[in-house]
């Protein structure tokens, strides 16, 4: 005699994509960064596995929330020679488990989730920071995180108009085409950093990039940035002298003091302090600490990704897929 009827819910790209629209995704990142940082959730530090044969690396990011009665595990892949062989350089699994029993509950293609939860979080950053006329938005790296980026920024300000900058002209050709017929905005191939970033209220740096993707002198006071490129101690996009002069919000400062070679190497260089780090975005969520107070404030969101991001997407696809009958569902 049994009374085992669990089950679990496989959801592809297309139903994660379905399941997660960019507004509730942004509403989703402001709840899941205020639990973070009122140590309301669980959230390990993720465990890096390189694999230098293959130029790859593998990220595992466990996290639980008691909230939501959920604990979430995401598995990531990130692998340089993907996009010369036409694969995503990110990869992911997540499984989702009830905290209840302990019992799998679903598993997800992750790719996209990360892709939406990463664009998510710059949306909440960039609602929380940036100047509230912002009409243009400049656009570094055109790849699978660019196009989140911009839906994000467009769905919490008016924006008009993108410029974006990818040493990969061809790819940055294709991203403004696309770009511009999905967002109904015009998104234009700047030929330079300078040229991207010429009238830019908001700037997003989504690159694969080791080393600054613009100079300082190009970003115009009252600046919103959200970098979310690099995510080891060695790799920065942003000039040290603008971090600097920014106000800075970080995801989670143990991770970003981990991993974001933006703030660590000007660290290291005795440029900035820790104390430079005015706030984690779940603070400035939560209300405890203020966001932009002057207009000409340069104000940079460093994201490294963390996995309490993965978790709430993955239980706001969850509950939407149940309602949408989205997936298939097998007994364990
Ligand atoms: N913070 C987060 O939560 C988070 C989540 C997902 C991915 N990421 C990071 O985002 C970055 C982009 O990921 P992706 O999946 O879009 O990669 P991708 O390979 O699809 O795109 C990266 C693009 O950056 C361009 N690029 C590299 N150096 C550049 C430079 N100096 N100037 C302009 N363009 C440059 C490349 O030509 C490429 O088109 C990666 O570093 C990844 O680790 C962060």
């Amino acid at each position: 005699m049994t009374n085992d009827n669990r089950k679990l819910r496989f959801l592809s790209a297309a139903d994660v994509r379905r399941a997660l629209p960019m507004p509730e995704a942004i509403t989703v990142m402001k709840a899941a960064f205020r639990e973070l940082s009122e140590n309301r959730a669980v959230v390990p530090l993720r465990t890096h596995v390189p694999m230098p044969e293959h130029r790859g690396d593998v990220l595992v990011m466990p996290a639980y929330s008691p909230g939501t009665a959920r604990f979430g595990l995401k598995v990531i892949t990130l692998f340089e020679n993907n996009p010369a062989l036409k694969l995503p350089f990110i990869q992911a699994m997540v499984m989702v488990f009830d905290t209840a029993t302990g019992s799998p509950v679903a598993i997800m293609e992750g790719t996209s989730l990360t892709a939406i939860r990463s664009g998510a979080a710059s949306g909440a950053a960039t609602d929380f920071l940036a100047c509230k006329d912002a009409r243009k938005v400049a656009i570094f790296g055109a790849g699978i995180q660019a196009r989140t980026q911009l839906e994000a920024v467009c769905a919490v300000r008016t924006i008009r108009e993108a410029s974006v900058f990818d040493h990969d002209r061809a790819r940055a050709a294709a991203f403004a085409r696309e770009a511009t017929a999905a967002f109904g905005i015009t998104v234009s191939v700047a030929p330079s950093s300078a040229a991207a970033l010429d009238g830019a209220a908001v700037v997003c740096t989504a690159t694969t990039s080791a080393t600054p993707v613009f100079a300082d002198h190009e970003v115009a006071p009252g600046t919103h940035i959200n970098a979310i490129g690099s995510y080891k101690p060695h790799m920065r996009e942003i000039p040290p002298e603008t971090v600097v002069r920014a106000l800075v919000v970080v995801d989670q400062h143990a991770a970003a003091w981990e991993e974001a070679g933006d703030l660590i190497l000007p660290l290291h260089a005795g440029l900035i302090q820790a104390d430079h780090v005015h706030a984690e975005l779940g603070e400035i969520a939560a209300g405890s600490k203020p966001g932009r107070t002057h207009r000409d404030t340069v104000t940079f969101f460093k994201s490294v990704g963390i996995a309490i991001q993965d978790l709430a997407a993955a239980s706001c696809v969850l509950a939407n897929a149940r309602t949408l009958g989205l997936g298939t569902e097998v007994p364990l």
